[in-house]
């Protein structure tokens, strides 16, 4: 099931300047922004709803539901805002849409300021991309001087909006996007307590829409194609295509761009894509979407396809698109304990459940790592990761059990060879 052609990158490699409004135009560049400004604002949001866009930022909410969350807001004003924080290990797809096309995710973010009747958009960038920063910053004054972005955006009255960048905090929870908004207004980027939504009560107290750059990215080509177009390429669970980050044991790591539905064994094994593992031994398992994804086994994985629906029924999640692929080398005890000392750091600390609980998690997990477990230890461990998921306030403390315990579903031999 090869890619004919690529939806999303379509222009990525051919302009000579991705910041260049000219460019961007010659390669299909604000045709979308174009159409939309003729639609009726209901009929935008329907082509969304039809498309079955599930948000590419991790947590696969359906981009349309969120929209009209956001439109049946009466208060104002209202918000756009980009997550570009990318902070998940093993997630690096962002970063080409940014430095590459960073003209699509303005396109994106504009066609949502027009539905919503906003004036301000913000972006957050991860703050370890400094050089893209630069890059995306020319590109916002690129469009600015070229009249896609400000006051009266292509001559019609009453349609503006300032884009506004910040450079993000540095932390993997300054992701989460009630942290994110606080991180933007200057505060420490800590999670607020959910809900009220942020549809509802969002930046600065407004109706706030946080989309992801891969989802707002694909937004134009919605409206392009149209939705039933869009949700084709993909499958019933969800329409389009997904950027997939390869990396570890695998032998052509990177970004591609795939089909929803496409099966996992291509995209591992063909020279298209992956290419196998990288040295020559048999995969043993692969982490999908992130430290917060599952964990699944070379055999849970065997037949499957890449695709929302498909991945639920066999216990996997898509997520942000990471898949880290690691070979039967590796021992499973000691990936799960590298990717809880992540949590340990990444913990904003704000709940006792996530702050300590991460703690004692990894003084349990090195035990085993030590073969120092003792009898009892994985009911402990398991009990522990039930209290977090339900204590801990953000989806950092709610996932921290996925990785675990799709390990201990796969895995629980090597835990149990483990307990002396
Ligand atoms: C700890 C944590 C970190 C996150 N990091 C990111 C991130 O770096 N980028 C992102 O788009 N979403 C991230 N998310 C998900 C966001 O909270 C949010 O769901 C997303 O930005 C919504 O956009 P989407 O619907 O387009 O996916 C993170 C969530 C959590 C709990
Ligand atoms: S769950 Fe963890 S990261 Fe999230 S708010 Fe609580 S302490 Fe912070």
């Amino acid at each position: 099931m090869a890619m004919k052609e690529p939806v999303l990158l379509k222009r990525v490699g051919k302009m000579t300047d991705p910041t260049s409004v000219e460019e961007y135009i010659k390669y299909g560049g604000f045709a979308a922004l174009q159409k939309a400004v003729t639609m009726d604002r209901e009929d935008i949001l329907g082509e969304l709803d039809t498309a079955l866009l599930r948000g590419r930022g991790g947590a696969a909410y359906p981009l349309g539901r969120k929209w009209r969350h956001l439109y049946g807001s009466t208060d104002t004003p209202k918000y756009i805002v980009c997550n570009a924080d990318e902070g998940e290990p093993g997630t690096f797809k962002d970063k080409l849409l940014l430095e590459k096309d960073p003209l699509s995710i303005i396109e994106g973010m504009l066609i949502a300021g027009y539905v919503f009747g906003s004036n301000d958009g913000y972006i957050y960038i991860r703050g370890e991309y400094r050089h893209i920063q630069a890059v995306f910053h020319q590109a916002v004054s690129n469009a600015l001087a070229a009249g896609y972005l400000g006051d009266t955006i292509m001559g019609i009255d009453g349609f503006d909006f300032h884009l506004h960048i910040v450079s993000g905090g540095g932390a993997y929870v300054c992701g989460e996007n009630s942290a994110l908004l606080n991180s933007v207004e200057g505060k420490t980027g800590r999670p607020r307590v959910k809900p009220p939504h942020l549809a509802d009560v969002g930046l600065y107290r407004k109706p706030t829409l946080v989309n992801n750059v891969e989802s707002f990215a694909c937004v134009p080509v919605v409206i392009n194609m149209g939705g039933e177009a869009f949700l084709q390429l993909g499958t019933k669970d969800g329409g389009g295509t997904k950027l997939i980050c390869l990396s570890g044991h695998i032998k052509n790591r990177g970004i591609y761009e795939i089909q929803l539905g496409t099966p996992l064994d291509e995209i591992l094994c063909s020279e298209e894509y992956g290419g196998g593992t990288s040295t020559g031994r048999p995969i043993k398992f692969c982490h999908f979407g992130g430290q917060s994804g599952p964990i699944g086994t070379s055999g849970q994985i065997r037949g499957c396809l890449y695709d929302y629906g498909d991945f639920w029924s066999h216990k996997l999640s898509v997520g942000s698109g990471a898949i880290v692929v690691m070979d039967d080398s590796v021992s499973v005890v000691d990936y799960i304990t590298s990717v809880m000392e992540f949590f340990v750091h990444e913990s904003c600390g704000k709940c006792t459940p996530c702050r300590l609980g991460t703690t004692r998690l990894l003084e349990l997990l090195r035990n085993f790592q030590h073969h120092k477990g003792r009898p009892g230890d994985i009911e402990r461990l398991e009990k522990m990761l039930e209290h977090i998921t339900y204590l801990s306030a953000c989806g950092l403390g709610q996932s921290v059990s996925v990785s675990v315990n799709s390990a201990l579903a796969g895995y629980r031999d090597e835990f149990e060879a483990c307990i002396s």
